[in-house]
């Protein structure tokens, strides 16, 4: 049987009331939300709106109506860096970051636009708030972090480091790809300025769904224009949220899954799920026969001795004398098991590893995943390593 452990790059399989909420609405409604006023476009709006309020309670954010969807964490993130960053700016990011944060910023960088600090990771794969404390200048408008890395695993600081945003008067986005809907997240309290959140991976929802939370203190210009079903006299866009940044027809069909899944998070915890994860981790590496003939990146301590404390359900592994491809196609094909081999698209994050240009095989677990199946995959691992 297959064994899918690639929940990091997208949730699979979704649990069944995702596919229930999708075809229901599909079938019952369907209709495009706002533009028209019919029955079914109120219903559709209606819906929207749930889901908004549902991500709301989970991020702990104040106005639902800040809620923006969009595509992904990617949209999400360009949305931020764009509406924000303007010319003579100077950002603050990481090594630990995704190409989705790392590449606008790059790009903005190269053109002469901004100015750009990326800081190093510690030892232990975090980055330290009194190092982004130092990096501030008197023109720094944008602290760009992951809250998760989809490399290491490892958890930010992320309230600490927002508290000193914020008292420098300084903006803090979040890359929160892998952690909502499985570490928990508290907008107001960690002081975020922006989330970028995807709702395909831990928020279950299908792809094609994700977005951004904006904070009062963020004024993001609009960098997707066009129609927003209400209100067609304006010439430019509305000021109002959402509408401001949502311009164009949502992925109504999308979003009604990810409202299963983001009730379902409400009604489980976040923490339980959390708590899930890192067991088949600790599983996963407790059952390998030997560990020791594995490269490890530090993460098999962490897992055995602190039950994986502080880091999300993913481990990178490499088996000495094999190429992660390697080992990524032959757990593929000849064990029926999904992982993802390769940098992760974060090229930076593998050179603070030691591990690029070849990258690492990152088994990355979701809500679904069983114990019986960490097991198959470290007996699996086993046998490739005593080839
Ligand atoms: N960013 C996703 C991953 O880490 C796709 O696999």
């Amino acid at each position: 049987m297959a064994i899918y452990l690639d929940n990091a790059a997208t949730s699979y399989p979704k649990p069944e009331e995702v596919y229930r909420g999708i075809e229901a609405f599909v079938r019952a409604s369907g209709a495009n939300p706002g533009r028209g006023g019919h029955r079914r476009a109120v219903e559709a709006e209606a819906m929207i709106n749930d889901t908004r309020r549902l991500l709301a309670r989970l991020f702990h954010a104040p106005r639902p109506e800040r809620i923006v969807f969009g595509h992904n964490a990617t949209d999400g993130l360009n949305m931020a860096i764009k509406g924000v960053l303007r010319p003579g700016d100077h950002a603050i990011t990481s090594v630990l970051e995704h190409n989705s944060v790392s590449r606008p910023l790059n790009q903005l960088e190269k053109e002469g636009v901004i100015t750009l600090d990326r800081l190093p990771a510690t030892a232990e794969h975090l980055i330290d708030p009194d190092q982004v404390a130092r990096a501030f200048r008197p023109n720094t408008r944008l602290v760009a972090l992951t809250h998760a890395s989809n490399v290491t695993g490892t958890i930010q600081p992320i309230g600490a480091i927002g508290r000193i945003a914020r008292g420098r008067g300084v903006l803090f986005l979040v890359d929160a790809a892998q952690s909502a809907g499985v570490v928990p997240i508290d907008i107001e309290n960690d002081c975020i300025d922006l989330l970028a959140f995807t709702g395909h991976k831990a928020l279950l929802g299908p792809t094609g769904t994700g977005g951004l939370v904006v904070g009062e203190r963020a004024e993001v210009r609009p960098w997707r224009e066009g129609g927003t079903g209400g209100d067609s006299t304006r010439p430019v866009q509305p000021e109002e949220f959402p509408h401001r940044l949502e311009g164009g027809t949502p992925n109504i069909f999308g979003i009604a899954g990810l409202r299963e899944g983001v009730r379902l998070l409400l009604e489980r915890g976040v923490e339980s799920v959390l708590e899930h994860e890192r067991a088949l981790i600790k599983t996963f590496v407790t059952a390998l026969a030997r560990r020791d003939r594995l490269q490890w990146y530090g993460a098999d301590t962490v897992i055995a001795e602190s039950q994986g404390v502080g880091r999300v359900g993913l481990v990178g592994v490499n088996v000495p004398g094999f190429a992660p491809s390697e080992v990524g196609a032959i757990l593929d094909e000849q064990f029926d098991i999904a992982v993802r081999p390769g940098l992760h698209c974060a090229p930076y994050a593998h050179e603070h590893l030691g591990t690029f240009p070849q990258g690492t095989v990152r088994l990355s677990v979701g809500i679904l995943t069983t114990a019986d199946e960490m097991r198959r995959a470290a007996a699996a691992i086993d046998e490739i390593a005593a080839e």
